[in-house]
C-alpha cells in the first residue's frame, strides 16, 4: 500500500484549506490543520486556546512546543496509519525536525511536500475576501469562489464567518512571518527530494489536477 504522508506548504491564502478538502476526499487520508485545531481551542476557551489567541490575532506563530504537542498527539490516533495531510504544519525548522523524529519512531517518513505558489498581491485579495464555514471549515471567497447562497456553506449548510486574522494589517504580518520562518522549509525538504512545486494561482480544480499528477494515483 502506498503511504501518503503529505504536507501542504504555502503562504497564507495560497489555497491550503481549499486543496486539502479535495486531497483528503481523493486519497482517503485525514486532514490535520493546526490552524483549525487552534481555532477550535480558542472557540472552546481552553487554556491552550487562551494562550494561542494572542499570537494568532497578531498574525504571529504560536510557540513550537504547543503545536508540536498537538501534532504528536494527533499522530497517535489510529486513522493516521494509512497516511495524513498536514495543513499549516510544520512552519518552522524545529517543527519539521520534530515531525521527522515522530515519524521515524513509527518507521515512516514524509513522502511528499506540496508547495503552493501564489503572488503576494493575489494572496492579500484572497484573504481579505475569504469567508469560512463555522461547522466544517470549508473556505469560500466573496468574489473568487462564492457560495451558492450568500453566508451559507455549500458543503454542509453551516454559517459563514470572517476570520479575526483576515484584516489587511494582520495579513501583511502573516506573509512576513511566512517568508522569514516557514519558506526556509522548502530548502529543508528539497534536500530530502520530496518537494512538488504547484502553481496555486489557477482555478482550484486545475491546481488539484496538478497535485494529483504529482502525487500519483490513490490506492484502489
Ligand atoms: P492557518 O489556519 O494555518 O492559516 P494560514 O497558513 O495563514 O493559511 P490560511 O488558512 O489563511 O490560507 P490557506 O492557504 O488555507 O488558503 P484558503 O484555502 O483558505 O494558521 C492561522 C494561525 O494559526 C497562524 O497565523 C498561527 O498563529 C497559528 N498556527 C497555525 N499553525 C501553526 C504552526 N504550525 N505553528 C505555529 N503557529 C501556527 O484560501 C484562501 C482564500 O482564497 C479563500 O477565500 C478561498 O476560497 C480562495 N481561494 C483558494 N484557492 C483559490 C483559487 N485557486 N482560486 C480562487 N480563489 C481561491
Ligand atoms: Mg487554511
Amino acid at each position: 500500500m502506498t503511504q501518503f504522508n503529505l504536507i501542504l506548504l504555502g503562504p497564507p491564502g495560497a489555497g491550503k484549506g481549499t486543496q486539502a478538502g479535495r486531497i483528503v476526499a481523493g486519497y482517503g487520508i485525514p486532514h490535520i490543520s493546526t490552524g483549525d485545531i487552534l481555532r477550535a481551542a480558542v472557540k472552546n476557551q481552553t487554556p491552550m486556546g487562551l494562550e494561542a489567541k494572542k499570537f494568532m490575532d497578531a498574525g504571529d506563530l504560536v510557540p513550537d512546543s504547543v503545536v508540536i504537542g498537538i501534532v504528536e498527539d494527533r499522530l497517535r490516533e489510529p486513522d493516521t496509519a494509512k497516511g495524513f495531510l498536514m495543513d499549516g504544519f510544520p512552519r518552522t525548522i524545529p517543527q519539521a525536525e520534530a515531525l521527522d523524529k515522530a515519524l521515524e519512531g513509527l518507521g515512516r517518513a514524509v513522502t511528499k511536500v506540496i508547495v503552493l505558489l501564489v503572488d503576494e498581491e493575489l494572496l492579500i485579495a484572497r484573504l481579505t475576501g475569504r469567508r469560512i464555514c463555522r461547522s466544517c471549515q470549508t473556505p469560500f471567497h466573496v468574489l473568487f469562489t462564492p457560495p451558492k447562497t450568500e453566508g451559507v456553506c455549500d458543503a454542509c449548510g453551516g454559517e459563514l464567518y470572517q476570520r479575526d486574522d483576515d484584516t489587511e494589517t494582520t495579513v501583511r504580518n502573516r506573509l512576513e512571518v511566512y517568508g522569514r520562518q516557514t519558506e526556509p522549509l522548502i530548502d529543508y525538504y528539497d534536500k530530502a527530494g520530496v518537494v512538488a512545486r504547484i502553481d496555486g494561482a489557477q482555478l482550484p480544480d486545475v491546481t488539484y489536477k496538478d497535485i494529483r499528477a504529482a502525487l500519483g494515483p490513490a490506492d484502489a
